[in-house]
Order: C-alpha cells, then sequence, then structure tokens
C-alpha cells in the first residue's frame, strides 16, 4: 500500500485571496495559474499495519506542529474515503525552499493527495483529486491539471475544482523566480485569507474579478504577451493593496522584492518584454517569452544579493512515479 507522486508548484496570474467558506476552501473568485516545470515536491506515502501513528517527515525532518496536523487531517479524509483505519508513512521532499510562498502547500498537497489516493487503491479521477486537494490547500487544487489551469470557485465541495485551460506545449513563455527570502514568512496564506476582507478594496478587488478572468483567458488563448503581462502585473499589485490595508496589514514584500519590481519596469521600458507577480511572499516571479529569457536572466545578474534564479517553463500537472 505504497505510491509516490510528484506535484508542481504552481503561479497565479489571477490570484485566489479570500475565502467564501474557510472550512471547505470555497475561494471568493476563480483563479488562473500555469504548472512550474522547475519548482515541485514529491512525496511517497505508505499505509501500514504496524504503525501505531502517522509519520511525517518533509525534507528529511520528523515534523511534529502544525503542518503535521494539516497532512494528517489530510490523510484522514483518504482514510474516509476507502473506509480503512490504517496509519501511514509520510515522506515529502520539495526542490525548493519551504514557506517562503513558492507555494510549497500547492505542490505539497496536490503529491500527497496522488500518493495518498493511490496508496490505499483509489482512482479518482482529476477534478475528484482537485477537489481533494483543494481541502488540503486551496491552490493545491490548481496543481492536479495540466499547464495552464483555471480554478472554478463554485459554491460547494462538487463545484469548487480547477482544469486545465490549454496545455503546457500552448505557449513557451518562462517564469524566472528572483528568490529574495528563503525564510518562511510569518503569516502563512492560511491566515492572510481571512483577513482580506477588512481591507476597504475588496469588494472593489471582487467586484472586477469576472471581466479579469475573462480578459486573462482571451489573451491566453491568443497569445498576446502585452495584454496578458499587464492584467497579471496589475492584478499581484491589485491583491497585495489589498493585503496591505488589511487589518492588521500584511507586508509580504522586502526591500529586494520592490527593488526588482522597479528594475521590470525600467527594462521594461527600453524595451524587455517581462512583467512581475508575486504570490504571499517576497520573491518576484518574472514573466516573459522564452526569445527573451536569455537577456532577462542576464539583466538579472546585475541585482545584487539574490538568493537564487529559478527558470520555469509550463509543466503537466501532479503525475503518479
Ligand atoms: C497568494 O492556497 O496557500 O498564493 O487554501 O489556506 O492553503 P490555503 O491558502 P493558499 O493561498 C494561496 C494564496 C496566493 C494566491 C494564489 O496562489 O492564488
Amino acid at each position: 500500500m505504497k505510491a509516490t507522486a510528484k506535484a508542481p508548484a504552481n503561479i497565479a496570474f489571477i490570484k485566489y485571496w479570500g475565502k467564501r467558506d474557510e472550512k471547505l476552501r470555497i475561494p471568493m473568485n476563480n483563479s488562473i495559474s500555469m504548472n512550474l516545470s522547475g519548482v515541485s515536491t514529491t512525496t511517497t506515502v505508505q499505509f501500514s499495519q504496524n504503525l501505531k501513528n502517522d509519520l511525517v517527515k518533509i525534507d528529511n525532518q520528523v515534523n511534529k506542529g502544525r503542518e503535521r496536523e494539516r497532512v494528517v487531517k489530510h490523510l484522514d479524509r483518504v482514510r474516509m474515503m476507502a473506509n480503512i483505519n490504517l496509519r501511514a508513512k509520510v515522506n515529502s521532499r520539495n526542490n525548493f525552499a519551504q514557506g517562503t510562498g513558492m507555494a510549497s502547500s500547492a505542490s505539497g498537497f496536490a503529491a500527497l493527495t496522488l500518493a495518498a489516493t493511490r496508496a490505499v487503491g483509489l482512482t479518482l479521477s482529476e477534478r475528484q483529486l482537485s477537489i481533494l486537494a483543494r481541502l488540503g490547500s486551496g491552490s493545491a487544487c490548481r496543481s492536479i491539471p495540466d499547464g495552464f489551469v483555471e480554478w472554478k470557485a463554485g459554491e460547494s465541495n462538487e463545484t469548487s475544482y480547477a482544469y486545465s485551460l490549454l496545455t503546457p506545449e500552448h505557449w513557451d513563455i518562462c517564469d524566472v523566480i528572483a528568490v529574495v527570502g528563503k525564510k518562511a514568512k510569518k503569516v502563512s496564506s492560511t491566515r492572510g485569507h481571512t483577513r482580506a476582507e477588512s481591507s476597504p478594496f475588496y469588494q472593489a478587488r471582487i467586484s472586477g474579478m469576472t471581466a479579469k478572468v475573462r480578459e486573462i483567458k482571451k489573451a491566453l488563448k491568443h497569445r498576446d504577451f502585452t495584454k496578458f503581462g499587464e492584467i497579471v502585473e496589475a492584478e499581484a499589485i491589485n491583491m497585495h493593496a489589498v493585503m496591505m490595508t488589511s487589518k492588521p496589514a500584511l507586508y509580504y514584500w522586502l526591500p529586494k522584492s520592490l527593488e526588482i519590481m522597479l528594475a521590470v519596469q525600467e527594462w521594461r521600458n527600453l524595451g524587455l518584454g517581462v512583467y512581475f507577480t508575486l504570490d504571499a511572499g517576497p520573491n518576484v516571479h518574472l514573466l516573459c517569452q522564452k526569445k527573451d529569457s536569455k537577456k532577462l536572466l542576464s539583466r538579472l545578474k546585475r541585482i545584487e544579493r539574490l538568493d537564487e534564479v529559478i527558470p520555469n517553463k509550463p509543466s503537466v500537472g501532479a503525475q503518479l512515479l
């Protein structure tokens, strides 16, 4: 009763921030993302009669804290579906620093969902996997399908899931992650979501969402990079404006994040087609077309004291190994 799965992290072009239902992780709005080829989690789950408790190892460390609780809760969902009572050993490895806003919960819960369900002998459809992954972490539902993905907010457990809008081959855009900080963030995104509504700008954000989602889907379909980039960048600032005006305020940027954001605007003025976005963390995702990626990487070398630079292309979703 053992299975291993690998799932990519994803970058949200239209963000999920704020929930309609906290427990079920039903979001306020649809979101759009791309799975990332360079950042992933690989997880092995083994259910066994010989275990008294679930054992959760993340990046070679036995976890005893809140994260373990969240994983155990997810295993409980799988046990309930399979109608079994066995405990499990979970071994999960990220190829990037966890808790930095690089979507470790997304890749983590997507990989855990696929590995755990297969380990107990369940073969779920992509939609069922996406729904189950969502219960572990909202953004994880988008790491199940391939390529460019839409998460339909829905209004119930069964109607809130992600599906593939376009294959990874549809458009060879690059997402270069400029890693600014590897320390875990002070306020997790789960806690951050609950503050969204306290921002005076939140209602304005939500009221513009349907049109924004429609526009970006058009830009993606027609590979209109300028249109796409403009929407993505404005959307990231929109979400961070809500975060910074929440009560209490949430600042996920570091000075270096802003330095890179300003550099991106300057590079663009000089003719380089590049746009930025950030999730709930200080790392900046730089989006460009493949033809410009070398130039972008060389520009990034001029930024001092960057921890790491991770180039990504669109990737498939969660895979069984
Ligand atoms: C800013 O999926 O981490 O990255 O459902 O509570 O686990 P939980 O939240 P999570 O939130 C992600 C927020 C975001 C935007 C996004 O990925 O859409």
